[in-house]
């Protein structure tokens, strides 16, 4: 951990302040009963059953937990179900096939909403057609979409006929496609002709149809058709449509196929610490119980709410609280598909004024932008009906967390500040709204029934107040299964580090660091691996540095986060090129575009700089830490141990220079 981490957290001890769940709150709050965390305790696995409840299960399961095959363990074993069955018929069925299932605003001003019974008809339609197209159970289906109602209907098409769903994120380049599909082995790639960004059609059919380029294998395609006459043709008569396959198939009967509680429901790609992206799996039983319990019980979700989580559905926190989670409990889930700022900075409290949305899900970045903005846009909106306010991505400190509480909460608000991760499929640690004491910059105790301890590096636990490592200690219903394909990267990377696996006991690592006070209350402190969190998103720096290294006359690289005021973190690259080359702006504009091409405008370089060397370890370890203390202009660690100490002096200075 570095000592720069440990002072920006001292100060946010220091101000620490504790405030309680607000009285009209607690008084409707799905869970109110303290008592529920020695419950969940004392009864454990049992527990999770509580979990199982909010779903409708096909076949009863036998076991809560099987642990047989530890660290991939199963859970709910012997049920069988249907996803998509989960969020949709069953909520018909009950009467609700008025209710608005999904509200949609496109950036321009359109709206859209689909009844729970309307949403149902198009998910069969589109299953329909995926099924004439040859997409059986187990088939992995390419979802490269943005912020549009046809993407939840298609990863419930999927899950209706037991197809897992990979869903790429739409900011995400044709390269980053190419590569998880190929991954995957995906043969099915369900895209759009373009989406709109601050009034600006952008073309996404272009990008898709360039990463097909470089999929060998076979694949179908179908674009959706967002952009009416403006729309471009990128991939001409090679893609079905998807409004005409829906047109054909209106009204056909698809019935939801029984999946076994362990069948995958999806894959999801996330950034690690090596180049290549980890195919993150979920199995259908133990995500959808998780994903509906824990929107039950942290995000306090009803059948009559409104729920906007403004995450893009191409992260986890999309796929488990803008689609499975509000649509498994029978919510209203509210889905925007552009920027806060357009047309203008009130846009988001606009949407909450018109939408009544009762509970809103952000990420601190976003929350930082407001503050910057300035208070005068929140207050002309009536944001009166909200009840419940989230954080999720990244630590959120106290100073944004007050603003929150105050301009948008109107003090009235509970704040969740949920920490979790893609691979644990719903939040970890965070208050339960109805019950817990919020303490500003502080996550909150682990959920019931999740076993959170905060160790050193021998798995001790550390002192309350200490830096250490966050591990997880008992298995729930939400965990990945396996990375596709690898379960040997599985085990290295989750259940190497802490485990005794000669003692069978398995600790899952997360990789992030943390503290804990005499509450049991953890605060999150950041990853401790190669991973930047560049406004709440996940990326790798190994994968920015080979997209680096790919232009031509780069020798070598190296990428850092650096203290960005909105983003968190922002992506600095330091560069060294190959004998006779300049670092001429010519270069620098190669190096990002190259950066923008291997995996999205999100990676782009705040910051590049050329410099002869790099600052490595005997054992030639590039020492990210110091390069990390220069970008933020703080005082170098500890170079005692660098093969060639002047390195560093020569980049401060240059970056000093700059
Ligand atoms: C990493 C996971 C599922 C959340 C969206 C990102 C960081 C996430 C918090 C929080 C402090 C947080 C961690 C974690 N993180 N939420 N409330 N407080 N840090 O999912 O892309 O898998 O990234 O995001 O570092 O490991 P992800």
């Amino acid at each position: 951990m570095s000592d720069t981490t440990d002072t920006k957290l001292e100060s946010r001890l220091e101000e620490q302040e504790t405030f309680e769940p607000p009285k009209s709150f607690v008084e409707q709050a799905n869970v109110t009963d303290p008592a529920i965390r020695t419950e969940f305790e004392e009864n454990w696995p049992e527990c999770w059953e509580r979990a199982a409840e909010f779903l409708s299960w096909d076949w009863e399961y036998d076991s809560v937990v099987d642990a047989a095959d530890a660290p991939q363990y199963e859970w709910f074993t012997g049920g069988r179900l249907n996803a998509s069955y989960n969020c949709l018929d069953r909520h018909v069925e009950d009467g609700a096939k008025n209710r608005a299932a999904i509200k949609w605003e496109g950036e321009l001003g359109e709206t859209r909403t689909y009844t729970y019974g309307e949403l149902l008809n198009e998910v069969e339609a589109f299953a329909a057609a995926l099924r004439e197209m040859g997409v059986e159970t187990g088939d992995a289906v390419t979802l490269y979409l943005p912020m549009v109602p046809e993407l939840p209907v298609a990863m419930l098409a999927c899950a209706r006929l037991g197809a897992p769903h990979s869903v790429v994120f739409a900011g995400f380049s044709a390269d980053a496609l190419a590569t998880r599909m190929r991954s995957s082995d995906s043969e099915y790639l369900v895209t759009c002709d373009g989406y709109y960004r601050r009034g600006e059609a952008l073309n996404h059919g272009q990008k898709a149809k360039n990463g097909l380029r470089n999929v060998d294998h076979d694949v179908e395609s179908i674009v959706v058709n967002r952009l009416g006459d403006e729309s471009d043709s990128s991939f001409g008569d090679d893609a079905h449509d998807y409004g005409a396959l829906v047109a054909e198939h209106e009204g056909a009967s698809v019935p939801p196929v029984s999946r076994d509680a362990e069948d995958v429901l999806f894959l999801l790609y996330t950034s690690g610490t090596t180049g290549q992206p980890k195919g993150v799996e979920h199995a259908t039983g133990g995500y959808l119980s998780y994903a509906a319990w824990t929107a039950h019980a942290v995000l306090d979700l009803e059948p009559t709410d409104t729920h906007w989580c403004t995450a893009d559905i191409g992260w986890i926190t999309g796929h488990s609280y803008v689609v499975y989670g509000p649509l498994a409990l029978g919510a209203t889930t509210f889905m925007y598909e552009g920027t806060p700022d357009y047309p203008d900075r009130d846009r988001f409290w606009k949407l909450i004024e018109k939408n009544r949305v009762d509970v809103f899900y952000t990420a601190p970045t976003a929350i930082r932008a407001f503050m910057k903005w300035g208070e005068e846009y929140p207050a002309t909106h009536d944001l009166s009906s909200l009840r419940l306010l989230g954080s999720v991505g990244e630590p959120i400190d106290p100073h944004a967390w007050k603003w929150y509480y105050k301009h948008i909460g109107d003090e009235e608000c509970p704040i969740v500040d949920t920490w979790w991760q893609t691979e644990t499929g719903g939040t970890m640690v965070t208050t339960v709204p109805g019950i817990d004491t919020m303490k500003p910059g502080s996550a909150g105790p682990a959920l019931p029934g999740i076993d959170a301890r905060v160790v050193d590096a021998d798995g001790d636990p550390v002192a309350p107040g200490n830096a250490g490592y966050l591990v997880i200690r008992k298995p729930w219903p939400g965990m990945l299964r396996t990375l596709y394909r690898n379960d040997e990267r599985f085990r290295s990377e989750y259940w190497s580090e802490y485990s005794e696996p000669d003692e069978d006991e398995w600790i899952y690592f997360p990789e992030d660091g943390a503290k804990i006070d005499d509450d049991g209350y953890i605060t999150v402190l950041g990853r401790v691996d190669d991973v930047i969190n560049v406004s709440g998103h996940r990326l790798g720096t190994m994968e920015i540095e080979s997209a680096i290294v790919d232009v031509a006359g780069v020798a070598e690289a190296a990428v850092v986060g650096a203290d960005h005021d909105v983003k968190g973190e922002a992506v600095c690259a330091y560069v060294v090129l190959k004998n006779g080359e300049e670092p001429t702006v010519a270069m620098r504009d190669r190096i990002v575009e190259s950066v923008e091409d291997g995996i999205g405008p999100i990676a782009r370089p705040e910051k590049v700089v050329f410099t002869s060397e790099l600052p490595k370890t005997r054992s030639d370890k590039i020492m990210r830490r110091l390069l990390e203390n220069i970008a933020n202009g703080e005082e170098l660690g500890d170079t005692s141990t660098l093969r060639n100490p002047d390195a560093v002096e020569t980049i401060a200075r240059q970056v000093g220079d700059d």
